[in-house]
C-alpha cells in the first residue's frame, strides 16, 4: 500500500464500469476519500458496499446523468456539504449500447447525441461545474479519459469476423475530450488545477476468441491490457507526484498506436 493519495477527496464520474470501479479500489488502498457517481443505481449501491466493507476511507455516491447540467450541479452540492475541498475529479464515463456496432451509413441522429452528450457534454458539464470549483479553491488534478481513437482510426481488420465495432461518433466524441482537456489545462494551469487524460486500449472484458485473436495479431505487446494496468497512471496523475504535468495524454494502449 503506498498512500500516495492520503487524505485527498476524489470524484469518480462513471465508477461502476470497468476500469471506473478497478480505479476506485486503487483510489481507497491509496488511502483518498471517495465520492462514486454513476446512472447505474444497482452497480453503484453494490459497488459502494464492497468498497465500504475493505475500507474505513469516507465512501459516498450519487445517482446522475453526467449529461444533465443540473444534475452535476447537484452533485457538487452534495459532495460539498461533507467535505469542503476536493482534490480530484476522474471522467471515465461512456455511452454504449446495441446500436453502438452499425456502420457508420445507417448510423442513428439519437445514438449519435447520446454518445456525444454522456461522452464529451458530460466531461465539460463536470470540468465546467466541479473543475471551476476546484479552480476557485486550491486546485487539484482531473483525469478525463480519451481513446486510442482520439489519436488514430480503427483498423478496421480489428472487427473482421466479430459482430463489433467502434462507430465514429465515439472517435469524434473523443477527438472532443482530448481537445477540451489540453484547452482546460492550459486554462486553469495557474490555478494549480492540472488537466490530463489517459488513453486507454483493450482492456480485456470477456471478449470473443476470434476478437482477442485478431488483437494479438495487431497489438505490438501481442496482448490485451488488464484493467489494473490503467490504475497506475490514474493514481500517478491525481498524486503530487506528477505536480508538473498539465495538458497531456497518458497512452496505455501496449505500442498501439505508435506502428
Ligand atoms: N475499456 C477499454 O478498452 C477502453 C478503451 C479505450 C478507451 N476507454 C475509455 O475508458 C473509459 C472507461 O471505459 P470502461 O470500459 O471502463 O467503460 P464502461 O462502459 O465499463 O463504464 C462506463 C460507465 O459510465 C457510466 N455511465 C454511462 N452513462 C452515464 C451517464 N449518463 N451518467 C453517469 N454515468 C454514466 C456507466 O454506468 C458505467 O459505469 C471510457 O471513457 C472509455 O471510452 C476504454
Amino acid at each position: 500500500m503506498t498512500m500516495k493519495l492520503l487524505n485527498k477527496n476524489i470524484v469518480v464520474i462513471g465508477s461502476t464500469g470497468l476500469i471506473g470501479s478497478e480505479a476506485c479500489e486503487s483510489i481507497c488502498e491509496n488511502g483518498a476519500n471517495l465520492v462514486l457517481f454513476d446512472i447505474n443505481k444497482k452497480k453503484c449501491d453494490q459497488l459502494y458496499k464492497n468498497l465500504k466493507k475493505k475500507y474505513s476511507n469516507e465512501i459516498s455516491y450519487f445517482i446522475g446523468d453526467v449529461g444533465k447540467k443540473n444534475d452535476v450541479v447537484k452533485l457538487l452540492k452534495f459532495i460539498t456539504k461533507k467535505n469542503k475541498q476536493i482534490d480530484g475529479l476522474i471522467n471515465i464515463q461512456q455511452y454504449t449500447s446495441k446500436k453502438f456496432f452499425k456502420n457508420f451509413e445507417n448510423f442513428d441522429e439519437s445514438e449519435f447525441d447520446k454518445i456525444i452528450n454522456v461522452n464529451l457534454k458530460g466531461t465539460f458539464n463536470t470540468c465546467q461545474i466541479i473543475g471551476g470549483y476546484m479552480a476557485k479553491n486550491k486546485g487539484g488534478s482531473i483525469i478525463n479519459f480519451a481513446s486510442t481513437y482520439s489519436i488514430v482510426a480503427p483498423n478496421m481488420s480489428l472487427y473482421k469476423g466479430t459482430s463489433m465495432n467502434s462507430p465514429a461518433a465515439y472517435s469524434a466524441s473523443k477527438g472532443g475530450i482530448m481537445a477540451l482537456t489540453k484547452y482546460l489545462g492550459v486554462y486553469w494551469a495557474k490555478k494549480n488545477l492540472r488537466v490530463n487524460q489517459i488513453t486507454p486500449h483493450g482492456v480485456y472484458k470477456n471478449h470473443d476468441k476470434k476478437f482477442i485473436k485478431n488483437f494479438n495479431n495487431l497489438s505490438p505487446m501481442g496482448r490485451m491490457s488488464k484493467k489494473n494496468e490503467v490504475t497506475g497512471a490514474i493514481i500517478f496523475l491525481l498524486s503530487n507526484d506528477s505536480s508538473y504535468i498539465t495538458s497531456q495524454n497518458i497512452i496505455v494502449d501496449g505500442g498501439w498506436s505508435s506502428w
